[in-house]
């Protein structure tokens, strides 16, 4: 069933446990992820990045994420991933978003509250909850990042803005990482407690260290994003085909192994963030 970002993230914050949400890129990818939610009994959130928000892609893969959704057993979110202004967040509100998130964190902190608080007051009139950032999480190839989120700041951007979950940068960064992150989880705990209990969001979760990624958990982490791994188990899965001399030429069973693989990566993140079994 389609949800909004609130419930969803209700049902983590009552529950202590972490939605994961994927990225999806085609239909195939939003096949494999909710086969993988429906199997293990799991609340999941599809995003979309804003490039994808166009007429050659958006226009089709919407229509799709929300037609899986609304067919779906389980809670389905269908969330907007790092839009930078209204101008997305419009497309994809016009295409059936439950979910929005504002990113304003290249900003200075004032004009990011600003930005975002007129987000999260239009998305109120038709139920769609809001996520913020604050602390810009980065790429795994940009050269520093140590502007992690002050718990201050955060306390004044979840006042002003009135977000349903807040980004945060705690040495996680988009793409995989090149030596194991070490994510600062005190400071997980510092920020939920200056702001009251925020439900927080830890985006590149591909490739975090396990140990590290239910440490986050248990400090407040309400929604962990998965962009690169799915990608790469698209890509294995489409060399697993390509590589079998048996293979079939036709489209519809070429994209089964692939949709298998991305799949069996979902289920093992549900699980890692303890959302399995919870939407029964
Ligand atoms: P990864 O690609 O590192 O998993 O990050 C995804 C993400 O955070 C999307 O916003």
């Amino acid at each position: 069933m389609l949800v909004n970002l609130q419930k969803i993230i209700g049902m983590a914050e009552e529950g202590n446990y972490c939605i994961p949400a994927f990225n999806v890129y085609n239909i195939e990818t939003v096949m494999g992820v909710i086969a993988a939610a429906e199997e293990a009994k799991a609340p999941v959130i599809v995003q979309v990045y804003p490039r994808l928000l166009n007429e050659e892609v958006g226009y089709y893969l919407c229509p799709v994420v929300i037609a899986a959704a609304q067919k779906a057993s389980v809670p389905v979110c269908f969330h907007l991933d790092h839009g930078p202004s209204e101008w997305e967040v419009t497309r994809a509100l016009r295409w059936g978003a439950t979910g929005i998130m504002l990113d304003g964190s290249v900003h200075p902190l004032d004009e990011n509250i600003a930005v975002t608080k007129h987000i999260v007051e239009t998305c109120k009139a038709i139920g769609v909850g809001v996520e913020g950032e604050i602390g810009h999480v980065g790429s795994v190839n940009d050269d520093a990042m140590d502007e992690f989120t002050d718990p201050a700041e955060a306390a004044k951007f979840v006042k002003e803005t009135g977000v349903t979950c807040l980004a945060v940068l705690i040495g996680n960064a988009h793409g995989h990482y090149k030596k194991p992150p070490k994510l600062d989880i005190e400071r997980v705990k510092a920020i939920r407690e200056a702001t009251g209990g925020i439900p927080l969001v830890l985006h590149g979760g591909s490739g975090i260290p396990d140990d590290q990624v239910k440490a986050a958990i248990a400090a407040g982490v309400r929604k962990m994003n998965i962009g690169t791994d799915v990608c790469c188990a698209f890509a294995d899965g489409t060399k697993e085909t390509l590589d079998d001399p048996a293979r079939s030429i036709a489209v519809d069973i070429f994209m089964k192994k692939p949709i298998e693989t991305v799949k069996k990566m979902a289920l093992e993140k549900i699980r890692l963030v303890g959302a399995d079994g919870k939407a029964e």
